[in-house]
C-alpha cells in the first residue's frame, strides 16, 4: 500500500504540521506501508527523494515521477494542520482525483473549521453548553469592539474564527486591548475573514480525542487535563515542553467520564465525522456542566500532542493506532 503522507501547508502551523508528519512516519509501519511524505506548500506540492532531489507532484492526477516511473498512491493521510488541509480544500481536490484519505470529508472539514459555525450546528445537542460569542466578519472590523461590548463581559479570547494551536489568539483582559486583538486576530495568514470572541468559561480545561475502529465502533481515547503557568494555553504553551502540566488520563469521575464520552459521540456523528478527531472542552467550576470549545479534524501529532498522550494511556501503541486510521479509511 502506497501511502502520500501530507505535510505543509499555507498558514502559520506549517511547523505544527511538520512535526506531526515526521512523528507519524516514524511510528507507522514501514514494512507494511510504502510512505512518502509529500510537502504542500503556497509555491510547490513536492516529494523530496532519498537522493535529496526535489520531485513535484502531477496537480491533475496527485501521482510523480520518481526514478522514471509514475507512481500513484492508495491513500493521503493528511497531517495539514490549518489550511488547506484541515479545511475541506485537500479533501475535495482528492475527491475530484478520486484519491481516499483518513480525515473527515470537505463539507465537515470545512464546517468544523470555522468555530462560529460548528457552535451553531451542536447548539442543541443535550448537555452541550457554549460560551457567549460574537462571530465577526472583516466588514465589521470598525464597529467590532462595539458589538462585543454590547454583548460578552471581559475577559474575552479573540480569535482567528477559522485558526489553529492559538496562532493570532489573544486573552483580554482589559477593554483597551480588544481593538488590537481583532486586528491581530483578522490579520494571521490564511485563517479566514472572520474573528470569533468568546466569553471565558472557569473551568477545567480537557481535550479527548476520538476515531472509529476496523469494525465501526466509535472509540473515545482517555481526556487530558490542561493545567497552564501561561494566561492560557497558548502557542508556546501547547509547543515547548514543560510549561503545561498535561495529565492523561484525566482525573474525572466515572460519571463525569461516562457523560463526556456520551457528548463526544454525538458530536462525531452529528458533524459526520471520520477518522480522528479531538475535542477541546471545559468542564465548568460549580456547575460542572461540558462547554464545547472547538473541534479539530486533523489534532496535533508531534510528540507532545495529546492524541499520542492519550493512545499510549490506552495501551495501544501509535503504529496500531494510526495503521487503524489507514484501514478504515480504505475499507
Ligand atoms: N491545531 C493543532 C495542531 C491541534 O489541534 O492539535
Ligand atoms: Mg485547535
Amino acid at each position: 500500500t502506497k501511502i502520500a503522507l501530507i505535510t505543509g501547508g499555507y498558514t502559520g502551523e506549517a511547523e505544527v504540521s511538520f512535526k506531526s508528519s515526521a512523528f507519524v512516519y516514524s511510528q507507522l509501519d514501514h514494512d507494511k506501508y510504502d510512505i512518502y511524505q509529500i510537502t504542500i506548500t503556497q509555491d510547490a506540492w513536492f516529494y523530496v527523494s532519498d537522493s535529496g532531489i526535489k520531485c513535484p507532484i502531477n496537480k491533475e492526477d496527485f501521482t510523480l515521477l520518481l526514478n522514471d516511473s509514475i507512481l500513484k498512491f492508495d491513500l493521503a493521510f493528511i497531517m495539514v494542520h490549518g489550511s488547506p488541509g484541515e479545511d475541506g480544500r485537500l479533501q475535495s481536490y482528492f475527491d475530484l482525483v478520486g484519491m481516499p484519505y483518513t480525515s473527515c470529508d470537505a463539507l465537515t472539514s470545512a464546517l468544523t473549521m470555522n468555530k462560529g459555525y460548528t457552535k451553531a450546528i451542536l447548539a442543541d445537542i443535550e448537555h452541550i453548553n457554549l460560551a457567549k460569542s460574537v462571530l465577526l466578519f472583516d466588514t465589521q472590523r470598525a464597529e467590532g469592539v462595539s458589538l462585543v461590548e454590547e454583548k460578552l463581559s471581559l475577559p474575552y479570547f479573540v480569535k482567528p474564527n477559522a485558526g489553529g494551536s492559538s496562532i493570532g489568539m489573544t486573552k483580554v483582559k482589559v477593554a483597551e486591548e480588544l481593538q488590537a486583538a481583532i486586528d491581530k486576530a483578522f490579520d494571521a495568514e490564511n485563517t479566514g475573514s472572520q474573528v470569533i470572541i468568546e466569553e471565558f468559561v472557569h473551568g477545567r480545561e480537557f481535550s479527548e480525542g476520538i476515531y472509529r475502529n476496523i469494525d465501526g465502533e466509535l472509540i473515545v481515547l482517555p481526556a487530558t487535563e490542561v493545567k497552564t503557568t501561561r494566561e492560557f494555553f497558548d502557542f508556546e504553551a501547547k509547543y515547548i515542553p514543560g510549561l503545561t502540566e498535561e495529565i492523561t488520563p484525566a482525573d474525572l469521575n466515572e460519571e463525569q467520564q461516562s457523560r463526556i464520552a456520551k457528548i463526544l459521540k454525538e458530536i462525531y456523528v452529528r458533524l459526520n465525522c471520520k477518522g480522528m478527531v479531538r475535542i477541546d472542552f471545559f468542564l465548568e467550576n460549580d456547575t460542572d456542566k461540558f462547554y464545547f470549545i472547538e473541534i479539530n479534524t486533523i489534532p496535533g501529532q508531534t510528540p507532545q500532542s495529546f492524541i499520542p498522550q492519550q493512545v499510549r494511556a490506552t495501551g495501544m501503541t501509535e503504529q496500531e493506532f494510526y495503521g487503524t486510521l489507514i484501514e478504515v479509511a480504505l475499507k
